[in-house]
């Protein structure tokens, strides 16, 4: 007869059997090449002694190409549940010591269950993904699991904050759900994505690359922009998503947490007067003032590698999440190019579907003039920006600390699209061109024909600027709530927040829009 003790040591044999993974040899190859294990990131993930595993014993179910023999318990990946700063998180790690961390269908329905499962808590999922794509031997039936997680990752979208971690291979089509998510996270060296490998674009096009300039981590945070985040290891890469989650909240029906302040809210810095420079068309880095603004000077800045005239990133105002978005005057001055706008405009839809404010710092000339941005699309990319910042009901605060140009001021976030607040330095020029440039079109005859052409020009240039190149005008309209001086920039926007923080608004009921795509 069977006792309490067999039963029991049958349990332990089997608990011991599905720790495994693939063996020990190969999370010794996994550690050669850099890589930690998928429970070890898991351990790093989760608050210490807080993650529950699922379906350890689940198993593939595919028996050809000898494969009923090789069955190993949990299969190629690892899931549960478990704490991330406290709260509620669930997870999958695929383990690359199984099969290459390939997708069976029994390794996809393990994560449609914490998908579906995190999405039904109201809580975010966090994916880190190694794997060599589709479990060969299974044809059909892992294109199948792709299928099937695809669909949970749309119907999560804006429900949960979906994350991913690129931690080794992610080919084929495996590439799509990681860009289904909100976040991409990849790992420098030994992580990559793409759609076909070096080898078949050399037989298809003969294009020599490797597999890092091709699809790494910088490849994608740099060029492609299809990644928000790179890390120099495993390790670092948890960090920061984690980082990443204490600014966000659980999911779509909850505010972003609050963390406790002790940067005084009402701190002034007169450092701030002088940090926009007179001279209209020199440089300065607007992290600067955003830095001095936050508490404790701490900007999480995001996608930091891609797009660099735009800068998106979290920050707090006395203890409050808020995402921030700004122009950035230090590259390309600050225009808007196609790139800047749908970096801008996918962050402002990640606030918006998640109950994040919006802190918005406006220095821009308008958009980029080019043939490669018309013919790349910039109107359709620049609709974007303005169907973002048109639909977001979340509250919105906007600074114009220079230039606020053309269709850019009505795009960045202006009253006439439901901005809430809207502020600016006495530096701020709000106007439809800068001065040179309206001067060489409207008084075009009269500098011509006069007799000191240069001094006539700088005359109406001073007289337009003089009428024109300030916040005051817009301020007369109303356009404008106030002109501030800088050094209250943070009392200001703090003041702002927490008169905002009851904000209702809607948009008139549809199916859904038809965002410019
Ligand atoms: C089954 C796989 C596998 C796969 C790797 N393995 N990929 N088993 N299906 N897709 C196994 C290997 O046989 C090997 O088993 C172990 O995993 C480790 O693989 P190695 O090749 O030894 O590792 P490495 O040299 O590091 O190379 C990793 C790799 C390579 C770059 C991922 O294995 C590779 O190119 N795999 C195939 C990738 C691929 O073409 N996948 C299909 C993509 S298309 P042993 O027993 O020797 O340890 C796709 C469609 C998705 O995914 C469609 C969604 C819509």
């Amino acid at each position: 007869m069977t006792t309490s003790q067999d039963l029991l040591k049958k349990l332990e044999q089997k608990s011991q059997e599905a720790l495994q993974g693939g063996g020990a040899d190969r999370i010794q190859k996994q550690h050669e090449s850099g890589k930690l294990s998928a429970r070890e990131r898991i351990a790093k993930l989760m608050d210490p002694g807080t993650f529950v595993e699922l379906d350890r014993f689940k198993a593939h179910r595919c028996t050809d190409f000898g494969m009923a023999d090789q069955k190993i318990l949990g299969d190629s990946v690892v899931t549960g549940y478990g704490l991330v700063n406290g709260r509620q998180t669930f997870v999958f790690s695929q383990d690359f010591t199984v099969f290459g961390g390939s997708l069976s269908l029994a390794h996809a329905e393990k994560i449609c269950k914490v998908m579906e499962m995190a999405q039904r808590m109201g809580a975010p999922l966090v994916g880190l993904c190694d794997s060599g794509g589709a479990r060969i031997q299974e044809g059909v039936m892992s294109l199948a699991g792709y299928a099937d997680i695809f669909l949970r990752n749309v119907m999560a979208s804006g429900v949960i904050p979906q994350i991913t971690a690129i931690m080794g291979p992610c080919a084929g089509g495996s590439v799509y759900s990681p860009a289904l998510t909100d976040w991409i996270f990849m790992v420098e060296q030994t992580s990559s994505m793409f759609i076909t490998g070096p080898e078949v674009i050399k037989a298809v096009t003969r294009e020599v690359v490797t597999k890092e300039d091709l699809g790494g981590a910088m490849a994608h945070n740099e060029i492609s922009g299809v990644a928000h985040f790179a890390s120099p290891d495993d390790a670092a890469c948890i960090l920061k998503i984690r980082e990443l989650m204490s600014f966000l909240p659980q999911n779509n029906m909850e505010d972003a947490p609050r963390t406790p302040c002790t940067d005084d809210p009402g701190r002034r810095d007169l450092k701030l007067r002088d940090v926009v420079p007179a001279d209209p068309n020199k440089p300065y880095d607007i992290r600067d003032i955003i830095r001095s603004n936050v508490d404790d000077g701490y900007f999480f800045e995001a996608h930091e590698h891609f797009a660099k005239n735009i800068v998106v990133g979290f920050a707090r105002f006395d203890g409050a999440s808020v995402g921030i978005i700004a122009n950035q005057p230090s590259v390309m001055a600050g225009c808007l190019d196609a790139n800047a706008s749908m970096k801008g405009a996918r962050f402002v839809r990640f606030c918006d579907a998640f109950n994040i404010p919006l802190v918005i710092y406006e220095d821009v000339p308008g958009f980029l003039p080019g043939i490669n941005q018309e013919h790349g699309g910039i109107i359709k990319h620049g609709a974007k920006l303005i169907y973002a910042f048109c639909e977001a009901t979340v509250p919105r605060l906007t600074l114009i600390t220079r230039k606020a140009y053309g269709g850019a001021y009505c795009v960045m976030s202006s009253k006439h699209i439901r901005g809430d607040i809207n502020i600016a330095y006495p530096t701020a020029e709000i106007a439809v061109m800068g001065a040179d440039g309206a001067v060489n079109i409207i008084f075009r005859k009269e500098i011509k024909s006069a007799t000191d052409a240069a001094a006539e020009k700088q005359r109406l240039v001073d007289d337009y600027r003089d009428k024109f190149a300030n916040p005051y005008k817009a301020a007369e309209f109303g356009y404008i709530d106030d002109v501030i001086d800088p050094a209250d920039t943070r009392p200001q926007i703090i003041q702002a927040l927490k008169m905002l923080k009851t904000k209702r608004d809607t948009n008139p009921p549809k199916k859904h829009g038809n965002i410019p795509l």
